[in-house]
């Protein structure tokens, strides 16, 4: 009987097999360019990015988000989810898998273009056709709400910024990816009198508690998965809120409390977290 594919990690739904340990500790490189008054625009708009909840349907289901695809806002040479992929580093964004499956799924299946690179979209900051190729994406393709105008530009702001770096063209996966997401939604969080994406920017600092939960597995990390859960929990009832805004003092100490006794414990046991590839190698051989 052929094993089945390993899930201790839920981005293992959408990478190719045998592209495991590489889509788990390596990532595309990235460096953002913009200039200081968007700069909780951008952030905002990065923690978005990478969540799921902005999407609807079957890709938050799969707790997909747009940095499946572009990874750190670049590509993902390790997709492939069947259906949808021809080769991996390839999806089809055209049909409406997401929406409703179709027979023809795959036969539109594109190369997941770099965000960093020009490409068929302007990124023209005086007009709003990246803002409208998003909100498209969005409702049509990925079955998510109608953003506010807040989340979209706050996306194509991200977006507009991408930028390789000089250097290293990939990078190791690190808890403190995770730590700067949930300090990007956080100052994002600082910007927004638009309920719709203060909710969704807490959703973010959820969704990226629970990408280290899954990285801390095992007895020896239990306590830390506890408090990430109780961490979550917090923060939740914060978003339950109508108005985020009135319980910013809440959310502040929640944040320091995260930054200054959590986030240090987590950095410092990493090595022996699944973000060593030594560990995913490991798992990965005992779940075989
Ligand atoms: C399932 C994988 C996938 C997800 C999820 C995804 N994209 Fe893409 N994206 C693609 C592919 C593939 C293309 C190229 C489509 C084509 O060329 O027909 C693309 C194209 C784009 C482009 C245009 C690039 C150009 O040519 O100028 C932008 C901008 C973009 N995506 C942003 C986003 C944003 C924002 C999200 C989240 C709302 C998102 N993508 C989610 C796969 C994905």
């Amino acid at each position: 009987m052929a094993a089945s594919p390993p899930d201790f990690l839920q981005s293992f739904w959408w990478t190719a097999r045998g592209h495991e340990i590489a889509a788990a500790t390596k990532q595309p490189s990235a460096c953002l360019s913009f200039s200081d008054p968007v700069a909780k625009k951008v952030q905002a708009g990065q923690a978005l990015f990478n969540t799921p909840a902005l999407l609807g349907g079957q890709a938050a289901k799969a707790n997909l988000s747009c940095a499946s695809c572009h990874v750190n806002g670049r590509d993902n040479p390790h997709f492939f989810v069947q259906g949808l992929s021809k080769e991996s580093g390839t999806a089809d964004v055209t049909s409406s898998f997401f929406s409703l499956v179709r027979a023809n799924a795959v036969e539109d299946a594109a190369h997941i273009p770099d965000l960093a690179k020009p490409g068929k979209i302007s990124r023209a900051d005086n007009d709003t056709v990246l803002e409208r190729f998003i909100r498209t994406l969005i409702v049509e393709e990925f079955s998510g709400k109608e953003p506010s105008a807040a989340t979209l530009a706050a996306l194509a702001s991200y977006v507009r910024s991408i930028r390789s770096c000089e250097g290293d063209a990939v990078q190791a996966r690190s808890v403190r990816d995770q730590i700067a997401l949930i300090d990007a939604a956080y100052e994002g969080l600082q910007l927004q009198s638009d309920p719709a994406t203060a909710q969704l920017l807490i959703r973010a600092i959820r969704h990226q508690l629970g990408l280290i939960h899954e990285r801390y597995a095992g007895a020896r990390f239990a306590t830390q998965r506890q408090v990430l859960l109780e961490s979550s929990r917090n923060i939740e009832a914060l978003g339950e809120e109508s108005d985020v805004g009135l319980r910013s003092g809440e959310l502040a100490a929640w944040h320091r409390t995260f930054k200054a006794e959590f986030a240090p414990e987590l950095i410092a046991a990493e090595p022996h977290s699944l973000y060593n590839e030594h560990v995913v190698s490991a798992a990965l051989k005992k779940g075989r």
